[in-house]
């Protein structure tokens, strides 16, 4: 990865952490995009401590604001000609309901639409690269969705997990639309499942489900494991050409569900998207 630039969101905590330290014992230039100044500052200083090559930078920004969206994509494309790969990592499972700072539901906000708006941003330094690389970090649980789309960023009821797992299938709908959108370009973008991890997720929610998950954090794959797969589809020359795909936590490309494949679902999702965004984007349509 020598000379590489790789910007992971959610890099101060958990599988976005083990992915930064990774990709820098690797040699990558990583850019490590974190909404907590303290943390943001530790998570420099240990992906430092292992970095074989270029140091490791910080770019502050919340992900639960459209405006720090741009800001941070304004803050890389000053700073960085170009973008290898971009992982769109941040994410949460909120126990109650809370709005971003744009007023729609957070868990939609942060998990998907931040990645969204952030890749779109991008854009010119991913094109520049030549041969960049997009991972959206979804989530098995995309198969439970029930994705209504008319009550995306306002829902009139409130459950943690179902919100959970509809921006996760919202991951992989885009994943799939701007796989087909970039072919031409020689981006590539693949949606993964990193497994059931140990980490601060689901640490503000105290429903059983949460609470289940934390008892059986001992049972649960470390961080390091959990990156395994983002690294794989970061780096792996094998997996240079692949794209529109999504993989298991082993880095297998396995069938997402059979509602991640509606293509008119992934149409109408990206309008929203744009609409709440409040601006086009424009990859040329195609088949995913
Ligand atoms: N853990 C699992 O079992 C599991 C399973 C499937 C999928 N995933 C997915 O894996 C990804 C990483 O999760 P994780 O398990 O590593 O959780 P984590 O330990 O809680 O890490 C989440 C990261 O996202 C950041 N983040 C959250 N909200 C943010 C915001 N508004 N702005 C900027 N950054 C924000 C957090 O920052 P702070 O440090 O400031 O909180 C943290 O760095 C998520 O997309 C999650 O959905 C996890």
């Amino acid at each position: 990865m020598n000379a590489k630039t790789v910007l992971v969101t959610g890099a101060s905590d958990g599988i976005g952490l083990a992915t930064a330290r990774g990709l820098a014992k690797r040699g990558a230039q990583v850019v490590l995009l974190c909404r907590n100044p303290g943390k943001a500052e530790q998570a420099r200083a240990t992906v430092a401590r292992e970095a074989a090559a270029a140091p490791p930078e910080v770019i502050l920004a919340d992900l639960a604001s459209l405006e720090d969206v741009r800001s941070a994509a304004d803050e890389f494309l000053r700073r960085w000609e170009r973008l290898d790969v971009l992982i769109n990592n941040a994410g949460a499972l909120n126990g109650r309901r809370r709005d971003s700072r744009d007023g729609i539901e957070l868990t939609f906000a942060v998990n998907h639409l931040a990645g969204f708006l952030l890749t779109r941003q991008l854009l010119p330094a991913l094109v520049r690269a030549g041969s960049a690389r997009i991972l959206n970090v979804s989530s098995d649980l995309h198969r439970q969705s029930q994705l209504d789309l008319d009550n995306l960023l306002d829902p009139p009821r409130y459950d943690a997990w179902s919100v959970y797992a509809d921006s996760k299938l919202c991951n992989v709908l885009f994943s799939y639309r701007l796989a087909a959108g970039l072919s031409e370009t020689g981006i590539r973008v693949n949606a993964l499942h990193p497994g059931v991890v140990a980490t601060s997720f689901a640490r503000g929610s105290h429903d059983m489900r949460s609470l289940a998950l934390r008892a059986a954090r001992w049972t649960l794959r470390s961080p390091d494991s959990g990156a395994k797969c983002s690294l794989e589809l970061a780096t792996s020359d094998a997996l240079a050409e692949v794209t529109g795909c999504y993989f298991d936590e082993n880095a297998r490309p396995v069938r997402s569900s059979a509602s991640s494949y509606d293509s008119d679902l992934a149409e109408a999702l990206w309008k929203i998207c744009e609409s709440a965004c409040g601006c086009s984007f424009d990859p040329p349509a195609g088949d995913a």
